[in-house]
């Protein structure tokens, strides 16, 4: 089985939550890890080494292999510097999981251009920058599993989480792309969007409900995506509670109009643009 024995995989925020969990089955699974996490707290404030520390020692301990970065990927410097742990650790890098991140949740009319910026520059340039880097490198060796860490927000829509939802759903854009891009290079780029109870949402949910929803349940999709044995690319996978679905966009049937529409021909042709009762997989018109 090619699984993951010996591949060097970065998970970025990996000090708790989702990250440590996908770090410590990648580990107990043969492979080298990066453990990456700044550290801060939920909203991104603050800084240290414990956390990511934490996670390498209970890798070590159980005889896993890890090291260490306390980088932050909001910037271009500290993506390039993830990856080199991993050349000068390691010297390769096969995967990578997209998983920091951050929240600064509030109704749309109060959020701050500053709190919009904050959550951009962790998901979305955080995932832009550290992909990028290891980029090369795939495209190098001819192998590469990225996978984006999404969320329902984004997919869906949640209250509060416009400036999260938007960095969310861009990542899915980004994986799009990049899929199509990385097809001749073997390298494979897909979604997850987890369900788990987490420091992220222990406040959204009862403590009840939140028991369904260890994270440890999420990691083998995530292990799963980054091996070898992943041949799929371009997906995206709601995974949580023990469930997994695959999630995609639908088209319904065009509606065609013979020459530019009136408003009262949009009008009276409404439902039938909105129906997607026959709805099938869409595909890039343009592509
Ligand atoms: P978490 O707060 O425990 O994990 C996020 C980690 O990212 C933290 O350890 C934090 O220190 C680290 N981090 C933050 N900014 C960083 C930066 N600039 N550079 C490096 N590390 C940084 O929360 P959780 O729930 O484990 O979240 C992991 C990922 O899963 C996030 O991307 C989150 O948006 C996503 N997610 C989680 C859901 C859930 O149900 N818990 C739902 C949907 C998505």
């Amino acid at each position: 089985m090619p699984g993951v024995t010996d591949r060097v995989v970065i998970v970025t925020g990996a000090g708790g939550g989702l990250g440590r969990e996908y770090a410590l089955l990648l580990a107990r699974e043969g492979a080298q890890v990066v453990v990456n996490d700044l550290g801060g707290a939920r909203d991104g404030s603050g800084s240290g080494h414990s956390m990511a520390d934490a996670v390498v020692e209970e890798i070590k301990a159980a005889g896993g292999t890890a090291v260490a970065n306390y980088d932050s990927v909001a910037t271009v410097e500290g993506a390039q510097s993830l990856i080199q742990t991993a050349l000068d650790s390691f010297g390769a890098v096969h995967g990578v999981v997209n998983n920091a991140g951050i929240l600064r949740d509030t109704s749309f009319g109060k959020m701050t251009p500053e709190a919009f910026e904050a959550v951009q520059r962790v998901h979305l340039f955080g995932s832009f920058n550290v992909t990028h880097a290891a980029w090369g490198h795939f495209r190098e060796q001819g192998f590469g599993r990225i996978v984006m860490i999404t969320s329902t927000s984004g997919l869906y829509g949640n209250f509060g989480q416009a400036n999260y939802g938007a960095a969310k759903l861009g990542l899915v854009g980004m994986m799009n792309t990049l899929a199509i891009e990385g097809r001749k290079y073997d390298i494979k780029v897909n979604a997850v969007a987890p369900i788990a109870a987490t420091r992220m949402t222990a406040d959204i949910a009862s403590a009840e409900f939140l028991e369904k929803l260890p994270p440890a349940q999420v990691a083998p999709i995530v292990g799963y995506l980054v091996s070898e044995d992943n041949q799929d690319s371009g997906m995206t996978f709601v995974v949580g509670g023990g469930a997994v679905h695959r999630v995609q966009l639908f088209a319904n049937k065009p509606v065609l109009f013979s020459a530019v529409p009136t408003l009262d021909e949009v009008r009276e042709n409404w439902s039938r643009i909105t129906d997607m009762s026959d709805a099938q997989p869409g595909v890039n018109p343009a592509g």
